[in-house]
């Protein structure tokens, strides 16, 4: 290789290193990016949450069960209670199943059937003398875990007020 050789070699190596940087400068000045004044993010701010709990709260707002028992149906709760069904006997004389015959359970003191195996949560509110009135049946009824922690009740609960005032007058015609 003699050196005319070399130096083409060499100027087409240079003439690319200098038109790679060439182009950074040209790219940096048509693509400059803005820069925020302020460095950082910006976070939620604090008054997005009370708004939010603004608007949660009419559909939070449930009406008495005294209230929505006015208007409920027990047939309807009937039907609702197939859910129940298959933890509970609600016909007179009915055995226990995984869950205490149910038949007269309104206003009668809770953990009270004979025979069941009641959970500690349950049996102490046994101890309290506690009763299951409308409203702790509709609580109850609506999420067991939250009304009781450490029930033994295997079930989600009802959200619809409307539905679960169904079922409580369906349980307050049993007797
Ligand atoms: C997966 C089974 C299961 C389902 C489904 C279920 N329960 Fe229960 N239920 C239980 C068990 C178990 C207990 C006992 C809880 C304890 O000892 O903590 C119980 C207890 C109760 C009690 C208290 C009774 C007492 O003698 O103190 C009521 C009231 C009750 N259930 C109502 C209902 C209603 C109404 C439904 C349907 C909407 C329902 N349960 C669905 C298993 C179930």
């Amino acid at each position: 290789m003699d050196s005319f050789e070399f130096n083409k070699i060499a100027g087409a190596v240079l003439g690319t290193l200098l038109f790679a940087m060439g182009l950074g400068i040209v790219a940096d000045v048509i693509f400059k990016p803005k820069l925020p004044i302020v460095a950082g993010y910006d976070l939620p701010s604090a008054e997005a949450a009370p708004a939010k709990a603004a608007a949660a709260a009419p559909a939070a707002a449930v009406a008495p069960i005294a209230e929505r028992l006015a208007s409920a149906d027990a047939k309807k709760g009937e039907a609702g209670a197939k859910a129940c069904a298959s933890c509970h006997a609600f016909e007179k004389g009915g055995a226990n199943k995984i869950g205490p015959a149910l038949y007269g359970v309104a206003d009668r003191p809770k953990g009270s059937v004979a025979g069941f195996n009641y959970s500690a949560a349950l049996k102490d509110r046994a101890a309290k003398g506690e009763k299951w009135d409308a409203a702790s049946l509709d609580a109850f009824i609506a999420n067991p875990k939250q009304y009781m922690p450490g029930t033994s009740m295997g079930y989600a609960g009802l959200a619809d007020p409307a539905r679960r005032a169904d079922v409580v007058s369906y349980l307050q015609s049993l007797k």
